[in-house]
């Protein structure tokens, strides 16, 4: 019986078809936080380096809107990292700062800001009391660090004791830790009565 040669290969030796549809590019390993945070804050690194540019006595103190969320973030972004602490008492991120303020409840927050052209240079954050304290606000403060010591956190405290305590008529309230030397300083130079509770100082300004 003949025998049947195997079948030559076709394809031997031909190119390879090109796929028309090739995977999508794998998407790029996560990279650091800092490194984005670094790129969206790189506009802004300069505030760091140069002595404030106009007088602080001088700098408007207003009502912030929620339209300035963004320059609100970028503020708490570029204090330092103690200051950030000693503000929220933990070093929050960018994205957590982020989800903060886009999530806050603007109905219940007040904020007030001293304003340099597109820069917050200071803010005052004024939010309802925790629960089961009563009525009345507590109160935040944070300046940049290139305007501290310039009297601005001082010219800001008393705008939001205005506000809270002649003009809305109820108490103020500051939670500090003992070792915020500065904060301590000012809410005792301006009359707060001091409390110590469960390691922290709480500072209480009555109604008007
Ligand atoms: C606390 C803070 C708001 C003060 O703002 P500031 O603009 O530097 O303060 P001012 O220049 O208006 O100073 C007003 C008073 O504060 C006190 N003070 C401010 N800086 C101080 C410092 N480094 N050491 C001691 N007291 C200080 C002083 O009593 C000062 O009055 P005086 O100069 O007549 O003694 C600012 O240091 C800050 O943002 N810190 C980081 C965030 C923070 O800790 N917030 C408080 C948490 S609620």
């Amino acid at each position: 019986m003949a025998q049947i040669a195997p079948l030559a290969d076709p394809l031997a030796g031909a190119p390879r078809p090109v796929d028309p549809l090739p995977d999508p590019a794998r998407p790029r390993a996560r990279r650091w936080p800092h490194a984005r945070l670094g790129r969206v804050l790189a506009p802004f690194w300069h505030l760091g380096d140069h002595p404030p540019a106009q007088s602080a006595g001088a700098v408007p103190i207003n009502a912030l809107a929620p339209s300035d969320i963004g320059l609100l973030i970028v503020h708490y972004a570029l204090l330092g990292a103690e200051d950030r602490k000693a503000r929220f008492r933990s070093n929050l991120s960018f994205s957590a700062l982020s989800h903060r303020y886009h999530t806050l409840d603007w109905g219940s927050f007040r904020f007030l800001g001293a304003r340099v052209g597109q820069r917050l240079v200071a803010v005052a954050e004024l939010a309802p009391l925790p629960d089961g304290i009563g009525p009345g606000r507590e109160l935040a403060l944070s300046v940049l660090g290139p305007w501290q010591h310039s009297g601005i956190g001082e010219r800001l405290m008393q705008a939001a004791m205005r506000f809270v305590c002649t003009e809305e008529r109820q108490p103020l309230v500051l939670f500090v830790r003992p070792d915020n030397k500065p904060m301590v300083r000012l809410a005792r130079k301006l009359g707060g009565a001091c409390q110590a509770e469960n390691g922290d100082y709480s500072f209480v300004f009555p109604a008007a």
